[in-house]
């Protein structure tokens, strides 16, 4: 369910806050019924029309990309950087990621149109496990690791337990690489979490999403969702926080 003001704006007839003036005034029809109040909610199926037109919806679409390093996670770059959506030209829907990942950073990105089911997976209490690779400049001791695991202080708050797990490392070279699981997705998170124990990320990848892997893709493609996958995050999102 979005509210009826976010629906008339998503589907291009105007912003935000005109739709709101066109809902007051009395031009907006919900199921063939005017609505004046603002905060009604409608679903997919309610009818809408605009000054007797109606609203064309988009139907809701879901993707996984294998977002490539090198690639702004975004709907379009001021700068000409390729962007996440250049992976879709054959979509004429208008989707966009669900959260982000850095510039450089690589690996598993939702993309949708669908407001809800973004803003729900997105949401602090949804606790959908990440799970990154991460490649470390230096080798941490196992105290620092620990201390990652436990929560570590950074500059908007302590973060919440994650599990990290050595995967292997090269003393000549002087690295070391990192499975780390959160829950939570703040700015720049895994980077930030290395970078408070003094050892700089060099190489990031995202390589599941909770039960959702990058299986069978390339960097630089995508897969539409299954039914039943949308579902079970549609679930995830929206279970109670223990
Ligand atoms: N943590 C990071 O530091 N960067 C990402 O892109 C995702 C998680």
């Amino acid at each position: 369910m979005e509210r009826l003001q976010k629906v008339i704006a998503h589907a291009g007839i105007a912003s935000r806050r005109k739709a709101e003036e066109l809902i007051q005034e009395g031009k907006v029809r919900v199921n063939g019924k005017v609505i004046k109040e603002l905060g009604v909610k409608v679903s997919p199926h309610d009818k809408i029309e605009v000054q007797g037109v109606p609203v064309e919806r988009e139907e809701p679409v879901y993707f996984v990309l294998y977002k490539p390093r090198g690639v702004i996670s975004s709907v379009s770059d001021d700068k000409g950087r390729k962007v996440v959506t250049d992976f879709f030209p054959f979509i004429t829907e208008r989707i966009y990621p669900v959260g982000r990942l850095d510039y450089d950073t690589s690996g598993l990105l939702i993309m949708t149109n669908d407001g809800d089911f973004a803003n729900n997976l997105m949401h602090p209490t949804s606790e959908v496990e990440k799970v990154y690779v991460a490649k470390v400049k230096g080798i941490p001791s196992r105290e620092a690791i620990r201390s990652l695991e436990r929560g570590i202080k950074l500059e908007d708050g302590k973060t919440a337990p994650a599990k990290i797990k050595m995967i292997s490392m090269e003393k000549t070279k002087q690295t070391a690489i990192f499975e780390v699981i959160i829950h939570e997705g703040r700015n720049r998170q895994v980077r930030r979490m290395f970078e408070a124990i003094g050892h700089p990320v060099m190489k990031l990848k995202r390589e599941r999403y909770g039960f959702l892997t990058l299986q069978g893709l390339q960097a630089g493609e995508a897969r539409e969702l299954t039914p039943h996958e949308v579902k079970q995050l549609r679930v995830m999102a929206t279970k109670p926080k223990k």
